[in-house]
């Protein structure tokens, strides 16, 4: 799994079909963040490759996030069959004919990402029906249907900024794909448009390359896309990374955590090493992702302030009950 900003979405489309396991073995080995399955049913694209079925067989594989790209023309019909298989995300095309607006709602109510995907010849507006049920954009650099085939680099840049808007509506979360035609020749200029996932597939299986080697340059070149395309030169803050922005008890860290989350941003509570309270616990840290930092700290600085000043009220008043206990030890 990647340190960087960029993450890595590897498409087993163009490994030997007869031996997907070992596909997803190897991609996993090398490093890949996420498995991206191209389902194509012969009718939508020009192409026929596995379903549903094939998926769930693959799911006890690997735990890696399975992405299912549906290039398929009814995903509405099958949609069922693919968030049992296990897919942690599932996008589906916006250029189907069948209605769109359930099929991303059942996806979103089975609590997985649902995405919408761009041929390249369709204009970023097409989504706004959709905007808010979305929490990936992915945008087709080739035609869908085969891989193998030449990055459109005009497309990206005519997307990439417009499918970051899709997003607006969202404090945090929602992620720019790009899928076709990337390896080392195109890595750095898609991470100077800025997207989140890069997918990769033909480039990871060339014969005689070594993959691992493949997966860290890529996110490296796209990650240093991003730093010199787009973060006048700054180092990207990695994306798993998490920052502290409180330390307090933890009933006062729970409460704090839910009106965070409220607006749509992960939380994570672990067990610090501030200050001992009167009823012998340690204060807990509040930790969320580094990289909505500052937008968190703006939004809830008086509420943090707020119950900062309670939690001191309440180790007040334990120790004017004399309610002291001694500091619990570390577990
Ligand atoms: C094409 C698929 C892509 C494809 C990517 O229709 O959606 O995911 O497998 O493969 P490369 O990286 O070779 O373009
Ligand atoms: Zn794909």
């Amino acid at each position: 799994m990647g340190t960087g900003r960029a993450r890595i979405a590897a498409s087993i489309l163009d490994s030997d079909l007869g031996n997907l396991g070992n596909a997803i073995r190897r991609v996993q080995a090398a490093g890949a963040d996420r498995i991206h399955l191209d389902v194509m049913d012969a009718h939508f694209v020009p192409n026929l490759t596995f379903g549903a079925k094939t998926i769930k067989a693959l799911r006890r594989r690997t735990r890696l996030a399975f992405d299912a790209h549906l290039m398929i023309s009814e995903p509405g019909r099958y949609i069922d069959q693919y968030l049992d298989a296990g897919c942690d995300s599932v996008t589906i095309h916006v250029e189907i004919e069948e209605p769109i607006e359930p099929t991303l709602r059942a996806i979103k109510a089975a609590g997985r990402a649902a995405g919408l995907s761009l041929r390249p010849g369709t204009p970023i507006s097409a989504l706004e029906p959709y905007a808010t049920l979305l929490d990936i954009v992915m945008i087709m650099t080739v035609e869908p249907g085969f891989g193998g085939q030449s990055f459109m680099a005009d497309v990206l840049k005519a997307k990439a900024f417009a499918a970051r808007g899709v997003f607006a509506h969202k404090a945090y979360g929602g992620e720019v794909h790009v899928d076709g035609g990337i390896n080392r020749e195109s890595a750095e200029f898609a991470g100077a448009q800025g997207v989140d996932v890069v997918v990769v597939g033909s480039a990871l299986f060339v014969r005689g390359r070594d993959m691992g080697r493949e997966v860290r340059l890529i996110r490296a070149l796209v990650d240093e896309g991003y730093q010199y395309g787009l973060n006048d030169g700054i180092p990207p803050i990695p994306r798993d990374k998490m920052v502290r922005i409180a330390g307090l008890p933890l009933s006062f860290a729970k409460r704090f955590s839910r009106d965070i989350e409220a607006g749509g941003i992960p939380v994570v509570i672990l067990r610090g090493d501030g200050q001992i309270n009167p009823d012998g616990v340690r204060d807990y840290d509040v930790l969320v992702p580094a990289t909505v930092e500052a937008d968190v700290v703006s939004r809830h600085a008086p509420r943090r302030d707020q119950l900062l000043e309670e939690a001191e009220a309440w180790r007040r008043d334990l120790i004017a009950r004399g309610e002291v206990a001694p500091p619990r030890p570390e577990l």
